[in-house]
């Protein structure tokens, strides 16, 4: 049984190589194909992320055109997804119904089935990033029970997603190009982060030879949880809670109760496997908020002052700094999200959107590197030696 490396949570072993992102915990540092998230997040949108992670190279405005066209091309999804959104309870939270729209596409593509054929995998990864805007506003309109607004495709892919989200067929949704360019940036901030927990979950999935849209159903469901994207939504559900308790007044002794290891409650959108100093993007995400409620005219946004006032705290408290806690991206994509009106449950569902595009080029780059297995770890065996069975009777 000693035969093999022992490493719970894979906090020293490299499952892979892999020439997309490069994060420098150390100095907060993030890279996508070599150029700095800030940068990617300032000149470029998230056409042009995508473009940079599926194929290596950010594109001329040729190519950006021609990808945005071959994107649009296939915003629609079949139809009878409608039937299968029915089946799910009004109240179904969005990711439980998004893992299940994603693994469906899996039984309409006969052309992209075969994950080791490169064309396959190329309208795979178009359609995918294509249709996840679509999928979600559809999963939102579903829950409050208003008619699904189909894209169109002469709006951004932001600008396109606001109008299937807030549109209805009776008033048209007029795009802020504030709040567009917002969701643009959180989209690009949320686009790939090496081998997070969902993202080795798509590349073990896939590693199998399975249809490509149902590995990235896989990494929908890992998302989900509350240590990985469900972050945002229970990072905004705990800002919410100490709201109510009485706000920034209430800071010191929520501060308090998650400093209690015995309480079992956790400063959401906090702390890192891999940063061991402030997540990059929070700041620029913390920057977008201020820009987005300073458009909303929600400066004084009661939420935004007391995730501040968490933050000023944990910086200086001897707690977080000894363990190198620092806010994550979470910590504030929640407050822009509410303040572009998303609802706090759809929050997740906006991060697998972004997080489709890394998924894909993760899968890619797996599937086309010559020294690629599937995926097997082993294990320390624990349980009984070997024994004989008894007749049930004498047990
Ligand atoms: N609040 C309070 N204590 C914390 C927190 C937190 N948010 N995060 C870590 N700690 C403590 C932890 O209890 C441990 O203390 P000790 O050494 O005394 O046992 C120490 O800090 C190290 O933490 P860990 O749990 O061993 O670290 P990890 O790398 O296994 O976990 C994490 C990383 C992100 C799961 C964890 O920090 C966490 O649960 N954070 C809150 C959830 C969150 O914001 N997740 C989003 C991650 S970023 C993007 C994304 O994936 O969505």
């Amino acid at each position: 049984t000693g035969m093999f490396t022992y490493d719970p949570g894979f906090l020293s072993t490299a499952s892979c190589q892999s020439a997309i992102t490069y994060i420098d915990g150390d100095k907060g540092e993030l890279l996508y194909r070599g150029y700095p998230i800030e940068q990617l997040a300032t000149n470029c949108d998230f056409m042009e992320t995508c473009h940079l992670l599926l194929y290596g190279e950010l594109p001329n405005p040729t190519q950006k055109a021609d990808f945005t066209k071959l994107v649009t091309n296939h915003t629609m999804v079949n139809e009878q997804m409608q039937f299968f959104l029915r089946g799910f309870r009004r109240d179904a939270h969005p990711m439980a119904i998004m893992t299940g729209l994603v693994g469906a596409l899996s039984a309409f593509y006969h052309d992209s089935t075969d994950i080791t054929n490169p064309q396959h995998r190329e309208i795979a990864a178009i359609r995918l990033i294509a249709k996840m805007p679509t999928l979600v506003a559809m999963a939102y309109k579903y829950t409050i029970g208003q008619p699904y607004m189909y894209p169109k495709n002469n709006l951004s892919y932001a600008g396109n997603f606001l109008h299937m989200m807030f549109a209805t067929p009776c008033e048209e949704y007029v795009v802020s190009p504030v709040l567009e360019r917002a969701l643009d940036r959180i989209f690009t901030l949320h686009a790939d982060h090496e081998q997070n927990a969902s993202t080795s979950t798509v590349r073990l999935c896939g590693s199998s030879g399975t249809n490509p849209f149902a590995a990235i159903a896989a990494g929908v469901a890992c998302l989900w949880g509350p240590a990985h994207g469900g972050a945002n939504e229970a990072c905004l559900n705990m800002l919410t809670d100490i709201q109510k308790m009485g706000g920034v007044a209430k800071v010191g002794e929520f501060m308090e109760k998650v400093k209690d290891k015995n309480s079992g409650v956790k400063l959401m959108g906090f702390g890192h496997r891999v940063y061991k100093n402030y997540d990059p993007r929070a700041k620029l995400m913390q920057e977008t908020c201020k820009e987005v409620l300073a458009e909303l005219g929600l400066e004084n946004d009661p939420l935004f002052k007391l995730a501040m006032a968490l933050e000023k705290i944990a910086l200086e408290d001897d707690y977080f700094v000894s363990r190198k806690l620092y806010p994550n991206v979470d910590f504030y994509s929640g407050i822009v999200q509410r303040a572009i009106g998303i609802p706090t449950p759809l929050f997740t569902a906006v991060f697998a959107l972004a997080r489709t595009s890394g998924w894909i080029a993760q899968l890619n780059e797996m599937i086309g590197d010559p020294e690629y297995k599937i995926g097997r770890p082993r294990q320390l065996f624990t349980g009984s030696v070997k024994r004989d069975v008894k007749p049930i009777a004498t047990r």
